[in-house]
């Protein structure tokens, strides 16, 4: 028999089915990352590339950081795995403990996953168990918003409102209802931080209050500033309205921080940021530093406990992953908030953040360009929409600044920046040239 060929196929990019992408566009032109330090990447060829996004708004301590890669080795050596189901292990406990401490308010418990998307889908889970366990299991509907990401499990997909993210996948979970997104250009376009107008828009859940009752809604799910359409700060005094009505029907608050928590915003988390303390909170991305993937749900102590009851002998929430609290990514996540902790990265985003702020806004001028908004470190600029293409300059913008050497994201016309917090004020520098370059080239 003839041993299979080893050989490279014509295309040996194909085999792998790339998720978020065009796959035929990308291997047709494919732009490769194959090594990272700070906060650059290296291409293949060796061409250095300054990566404006943190990966994917995930690698806040910056790339390639020895105290990372050495708890893991050490992690790796004592105990590979080791399950979370019935048993434990000392690192989860210890990190567990360490979010608590750090984390506002009483959010004081921690479930790990793996992923933003599977925290989501636990958080909700939580909440529907929790509204059930204290006797308000009529209490199944969720409430997310128009513009929303929330990953891409059932769940995440149901309450986020992306249309991309629904429109293939058949019926979604059902009882689910959006509020309306926050991005209002006509009252608030090229805002600096949080915009003055749309509190009001969080009155939008008095009336889904008023449609379906409060006994039939168990939550609702907000990223504080929503990401991945295209970075939306919420408007002034939003948040706090969102909380208010929530805490007078009795819904629980989720706040989705996959991509604020973790410094950010200058803060551990947005919640401490806008001083809301929302009753479950999801996160991710920095949890970790992006080194081994890791999610998390975090919870106040009126959750935790009220699930706490039944027979002792009884499992409390039928939920858990096999890797969740996996050995090595407890281990990253330890060392990495050794880092931000000594390198007082938080405040470090805070500093930089009304630089950065002045950086990004100084683009208005550079062509078709439709707003800019931030928040932390954080922004979206969008871009005039070409030739009735919606996306095409986005995309466009977006391969121009890689070829000029700065990875940056494309939201449809929006491009995305959120560089990692150990950005240095010259580097900014650097992003915001190239961003306006490219943006220029594709005006
Ligand atoms: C706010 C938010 N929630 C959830 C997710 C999903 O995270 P993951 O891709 O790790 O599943 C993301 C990812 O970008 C996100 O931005």
């Amino acid at each position: 028999m003839t041993p299979p060929s080893t050989q490279p196929t014509a295309n040996n990019l194909e085999a792998f089915f790339m998720p978020f992408t065009a796959n035929r566009q990308f291997k047709k032109n494919p732009r490769l990352l194959a090594k990272a330090k700070g906060v650059h990447y290296w291409t293949p060829e060796g061409r250095k590339v300054i990566d404006g996004t943190a990966g994917l708004w995930c690698v806040n301590a910056g790339h390639g950081r020895e105290e990372i890669k050495a708890a893991i080795m050490k992690q790796l050596d004592e105990m590979d795995y080791a399950p979370s189901f019935q048993m434990g292990h000392p690192k989860s406990f210890e990190l567990a403990a360490r979010h608590a401490a750090m984390l506002p308010g009483d959010l004081n418990h921690a479930f790990y996953c793996n992923s933003g998307s599977e925290a989501v889908d636990s958080a909700l889970k939580i909440a529907l168990a929790y509204q059930r366990a204290r006797g308000e299991g009529t209490r199944t509907r969720l409430i997310g918003r128009e513009r929303g990401y929330h990953g891409v499990g059932f769940g995440g997909i149901s309450v986020g409102g992306m249309v991309n993210n629904r429109k293939w996948f058949g019926a979604m979970l059902p009882g689910v209802d959006h509020l309306p997104h926050t991005h209002d250009l006509k009252r608030n376009a090229f805002s600096r931080g949080e915009p003055q107008h749309g509190v009001e828009l969080a009155d939008e859940l008095e009336r889904i209050v008023g449609l379906h009752d409060a006994s039939n809604i168990a939550a609702v799910i907000v990223e504080p500033c929503a990401g991945s359409t295209g970075y939306l700060p919420p408007p002034k005094g939003y948040l706090k309205r969102l909380r208010e009505i929530c805490d007078k029907y009795g819904i629980l608050l989720i706040f989705d921080e996959v991509i604020t928590g973790f410094g950010r915003l200058g803060t551990g988390f947005a919640a401490e940021y806008f001083g809301v303390i929302p009753d479950l909170m999801t996160v991710a991305k920095g949890i970790s530093n992006a080194t081994v993937p890791m999610g998390g749900v975090f919870v106040r102590k009126h959750i935790y406990d009220g699930l706490m009851n039944g027979p002792e002998n009884a499992v409390e929430l039928f939920h858990g992953y096999t890797y969740s609290a996996h050995p090595l990514a407890c281990a990253a996540a330890s060392a990495v908030l050794d880092i931000y902790r000594d390198e007082g990265l938080f405040q470090r985003s805070a500093e930089l953040s009304k630089y950065w702020e002045d950086g990004v806004h100084s683009l208005k001028g550079a062509g078709g360009v439709t707003d800019i908004r931030n928040l932390g470190l954080a922004a979206g600029i969008d871009l005039e929409v070409r030739n009735n293409a919606p996306g095409a300059r986005g995309y466009d913008t977006f391969v121009k600044a890689f070829e000029l050497g700065l990875m940056v994201r494309a939201a449809g016309d929006c491009i995305a920046m959120s560089p990692p917090l150990v950005i240095e004020k010259g580097q900014i520098d650097e992003i915001i040239e190239i961003t306006g370059k490219a943006i220029k080239a594709t005006a």
